[in-house]
C-alpha cells in the first residue's frame, strides 16, 4: 500500500539581496561579526508591494508543476507562516485564489520556524487517512516586514522566501515517521508582542516598537540545540532506524553555530548537515522548505536514502520528520 510522500517540490526567493556590508551602513555591525557569529553572508528582501502570499504562490506553482499536477488537482492547502498577509483571511486562501486551486480547502498554521515540518506531518495524516489526495504545504515568510531595522541583535538574522511541497500517495520519498513538541513556557523568548488581542495596535504600541520581532537570542540558542537533537532522535527511533541510517539532516537554518553544535551532539559529520544559511539567513517556516528543495535539486539525496527534516522555533515549538527518498 502506498503511503504519504513527496510528489513535488518548489521554492521562490525574491531576487534582491541584502549583504552584510549593506547592513554595516544601517546599524553598528560588521561583516566579520555577522559571519563568525551566525554564518550568514546575505539574505533576500522582498520588495515593498510583495506579501507572504505572493512568495508562497510562486513556490506553490513550482511545486505543483514539479508534481506533474494542475492547481485544480490540489484538495487542501496548509500554509505555515508568522508573517501572514493580514490577520485574516488565511494566507492559504489568498494563495488558493492566486494559483487557481479552486477545489482546495485552506487553512494556516502558526508554529513559527517549525511550521513547515508541522505542515508535513499534518499533510501526512490527511493523505494516509484517505481524506485528501493532494495536499499542498507551504512555508512562506516576509520576515523583513516584522524586523526592527534599528535592532542589530535581530535585524542581521532574518530574510524572506518561500518553499512548497505537494504531499500525496507515493512509492518513493515516503514520510516514514514524525515527532512534534512544544513548550509554551518559553513563548516569551521569541515573539511579536503587539497587534493581537493582548495588545491591539495603538499609537503607543507603534511608538514602543512592539510590532517588531523580539528575541532573547542567548536563551534560544541554548534550548535550540537540545530540542532539535531530541526531536531528530525521537523521529529516527519511531522510524525504526538509527542515526547511522540517516544520509542527510536538513535542519532549520537559524545560526551556523547551532547547526554545528547539532552535528556534534548527534555525533554525525558536518557533511551530513545541509546548510544554506550563508545565502538566506533565517527565513522561519520557509527555511526548512527551501533547504529541502535545494537539497533535492543539488542531488544531495539518492533514491533509497533517509533524510531528516528538523526544526525549532517560536512557541516554543519543535519537530522532525523522516523521509525515505
Ligand atoms: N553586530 C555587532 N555586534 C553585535 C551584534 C551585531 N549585529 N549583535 C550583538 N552584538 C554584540 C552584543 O551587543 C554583545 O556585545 P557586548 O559583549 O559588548 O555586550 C556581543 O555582540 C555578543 O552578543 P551576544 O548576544 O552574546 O552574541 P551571541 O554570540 O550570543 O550571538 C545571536 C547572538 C543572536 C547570533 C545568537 O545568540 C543566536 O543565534 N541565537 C539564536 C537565535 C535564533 O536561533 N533565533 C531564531 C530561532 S527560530
Amino acid at each position: 500500500m502506498q503511503k504519504a510522500g513527496i510528489l513535488g517540490l518548489g521554492c521562490y526567493l525574491p531576487p534582491k539581496k541584502l549583504t552584510n556590508s549593506d547592513l554595516e551602513k544601517m546599524v553598528e555591525t560588521s561583516d566579520e561579526w555577522i559571519t563568525t557569529r551566525t554564518g550568514i553572508k546575505e539574505r533576500r528582501i522582498a520588495s515593498k508591494e510583495v506579501a507572504a502570499s505572493d512568495l508562497g504562490a510562486e513556490a506553490s506553482r513550482a511545486a505543483i508543476k514539479d508534481a506533474g499536477l494542475l492547481p485544480e488537482d490540489i484538495d487542501l492547502i496548509i500554509t505555515a507562516t508568522i508573517t501572514p498577509d493580514m490577520a485574516f483571511p488565511a494566507t492559504s486562501c489568498i494563495i488558493q485564489d492566486k494559483i487557481g486551486a479552486k477545489n482546495a480547502a485552506c487553512f494556516d498554521i502558526n508554529a513559527a520556524c517549525s511550521g513547515f515540518v508541522f505542515t508535513m506531518v499534518i499533510a501526512q495524516q490527511f493523505v494516509n487517512s484517505g481524506l485528501y489526495n493532494h495536499v499542498l504545504v507551504v512555508g512562506t515568510e516576509k520576515l523583513t516586514s516584522i524586523v526592527d531595522w534599528k535592532d542589530r541583535l535581530t535585524c542581521v538574522l532574518f530574510g524572506d522566501g518561500a518553499g512548497a511541497c505537494v504531499v500525496g500517495k507515493s512509492k518513493n520519498r515516503v514520510i516514514l515517521s514524525s515527532f512534534m513538541g512544544a513548550d509554551g513556557s518559553g513563548g516569551h523568548l521569541l515573539s511579536v508582542p503587539a497587534g493581537g488581542s493582548r495588545l491591539p495596535a495603538t499609537e503607543d504600541t507603534v511608538k514602543d516598537r512592539l510590532h517588531f520581532l523580539k528575541m532573547e537570542g542567548n536563551e534560544v540558542f541554548k534550548i535550540a540545540v537540545r530540542i532539535m537533537v531530541d526531536a531528530a532522535n525521537k523521529a529516527i527511533k519511531k522510524a525504526g532506524l538509527g542515526r547511522d541510517d540517516i544520509s542527510l539532516f536538513i535542519p532549520h537554518q537559524a545560526n551556523i553555530r547551532i547547526l554545528l553544535a547539532v552535528a556534534k551532539r548527534l555525533g554525525v559529520p558536518q557533511e551530513k548537515i545541509f546548510m544554506n544559511i550563508e545565502k538566506y539567513g533565517n527565513m522561519s517556516a520557509a527555511s526548512t522548505a527551501v533547504a529541502l528543495v535545494e537539497a533535492s535539486q543539488e542531488n544531495r539525496i539518492k533514491k533509497g536514502e533517509h533524510v531528516v527534516l528538523v526544526a525549532f522555533g517560536g512557541g516554543l515549538t519543535y519537530g522532525a520528520v523522516v523521509v525515505k527518498w
